[in-house]
C-alpha cells in the first residue's frame, strides 16, 4: 500500500485540526527505516532529499564527517595530545558511542550530551578550548563521531540514575508553551504525516543528527531544531547545552529506540 497524505492542518492560535488523514505506512514497508511504528525523518523526506542524504558525495555536509576526522588527529592543548592519543581508530573505539548520547555522568550527577563529552575530553583530558556548540569545528567532530555509528540502532539508556532526567525531557515534550500554546507532541505526536503549511510533519526524530538543512545552508544540532520549533510556536528557546534540552534530548533519542543513526541527514 501506498502512503498517502489526504491531511489538511489548520492552525489558528492554538487550535489545530486534521481530517481525512492515513495515519502510518503498513508494518515494514519503510524497511531499515522503520522499527514498528516508528519512522526516520528520511521516510518523510521528497525522493530528491532522500537519494542526496543517502549518496555520499551528493550528500552536502559529508565534508564536516572529513572535518571531524582531521580534527581528530590534531594536537590542541596544554597536554600535547589529539583525540588519537587516547581513543586510536574512531572506526573502533566510538563504534556505536553516537547511539547511546545523551547518557548519565556520575560525576555531573546529571545528563552529557555527546557535544558536552567532546568538551569534556577537550578541556579535561587535552587542557584545549571547548568547541562552541553550533561552530563549524563541533559540528565537524560531532558528526564524524556519530557518523561511525551509522546504521546501528539508538539505543539511549533511559534506567537507574537516568530515569528522572528522562521523566523531565517527557514533561518537556508534552507540556503545551508558547503564544500557540502547542506542545512538541501535538505537532510530532499528534499530527506527524500532516501538512503545516509548506511542510509534511514527521515525528520529529533524531537519528539523523547533526543534520544539513537547506534552510540554514549548513548542518545544525539537534538543539538548533528545538530552539526552532520553540520560536515557531513563538516560546523562547533554551540555550545551547541547557538541562532542559538536554533531558529532551533524551526523551526523544528514546522516542526514536531502534532507529539506525542516519548522521548527517539532509532535510529541508
Ligand atoms: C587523554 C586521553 C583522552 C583524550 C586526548 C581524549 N579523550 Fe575522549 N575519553 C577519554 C576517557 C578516559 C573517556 C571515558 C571517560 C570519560 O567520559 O571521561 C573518554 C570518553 C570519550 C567519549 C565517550 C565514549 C563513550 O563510550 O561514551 C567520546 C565521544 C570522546 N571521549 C571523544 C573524544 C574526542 C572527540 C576527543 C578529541 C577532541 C577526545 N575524546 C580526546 C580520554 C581522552
Ligand atoms: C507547530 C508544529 C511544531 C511543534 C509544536 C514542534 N515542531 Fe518540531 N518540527 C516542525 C516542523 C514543521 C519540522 C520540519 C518537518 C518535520 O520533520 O516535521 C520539525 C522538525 C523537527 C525535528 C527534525 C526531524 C528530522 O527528521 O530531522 C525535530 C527533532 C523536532 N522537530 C523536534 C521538536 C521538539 C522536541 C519540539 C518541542 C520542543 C517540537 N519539535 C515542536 C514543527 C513543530
Amino acid at each position: 500500500m501506498k502512503n498517502i497524505y489526504l491531511g489538511v492542518l489548520i492552525v489558528t492560535g492554538a487550535t489545530m485540526m486534521a481530517t481525512g488523514y492515513a495515519k502510518f505506512a503498513s508494518a515494514g514497508e519503510w524497511g531499515k527505516y522503520q522499527v514498528d511504528d516508528r519512522r526516520s525523518g528520511i521516510t518523510y523526506a521528497t525522493p530528491e532529499t532522500r537519494a542526496m542524504q543517502e549518496d555520499d558525495v551528493e550528500n552536502p555536509a559529508m565534508t564536516y564527517v572529513d572535518t571531524g576526522a582531521d580534527l581528530w588527529k590534531k594536537v590542541d592543548g596544554k597536554a600535547g595530545k589529539a583525540c588519537t592519543s587516547c581513543h586510536n581508530d574512531a572506526a573502533k573505539s566510538m563504534k556505536a558511542v553516537g547511539t547511546v548520547f545523551p547518557k548519565f555522568d556520575p560525576k555531573l550527577k546529571k545528563l552529557k550530551s555527546l557535544e558536552q563529552q567532546i568538551n569534556t575530553c577537550r578541556t579535561e583530558r587535552m587542557q584545549a578550548k571547548p568547541y562552541k556548540h553550533e561552530s563549524g569545528k563541533m559540528l565537524g567532530m560531532t558528526i564524524f563521531v556519530r557518523h561511525q555509528s551509522n546504521g546501528l540502532p539508538m539505543n539511549v539508556s533511559i534506567d537507574g540514575p537516568a530515569v528522572p532526567f528522562f521523566n523531565k525531557g517527557k514533561e518537556f515534550y508534552n507540556a503545551r508553551r508558547g503564544g500557540l500554546d502547542m506542545s512538541c507532541a501535538n505537532c510530532h505526536v499528534d499530527n506527524a504525516g500532516n501538512r503545516i503549511r509548506a511542510n509534511l510533519l514527521s515525528e520529529g526524530q533524531s537519528n539523523g543528527f547533526p543534520t544539513y538543512r537547506f534552510k540554514w545552508q549548513k548542518p545544525g544540532s539537534i538543539q538548533r531544531r528545538f530552539r526552532g520549533c520553540n520560536k515557531n510556536i513563538r516560546s523562547t528557546p533554551y540555550g545551547y547545552g541547557s538541562d532542559e534540552y538536554v533531558n529532551l534530548e533524551l526523551y526523544v533519542a528514546w522516542r526514536g529506540r531502534g532507529l539506525p543513526v542516519e548522521t548527517p541527514a539532509v532535510r529541508n
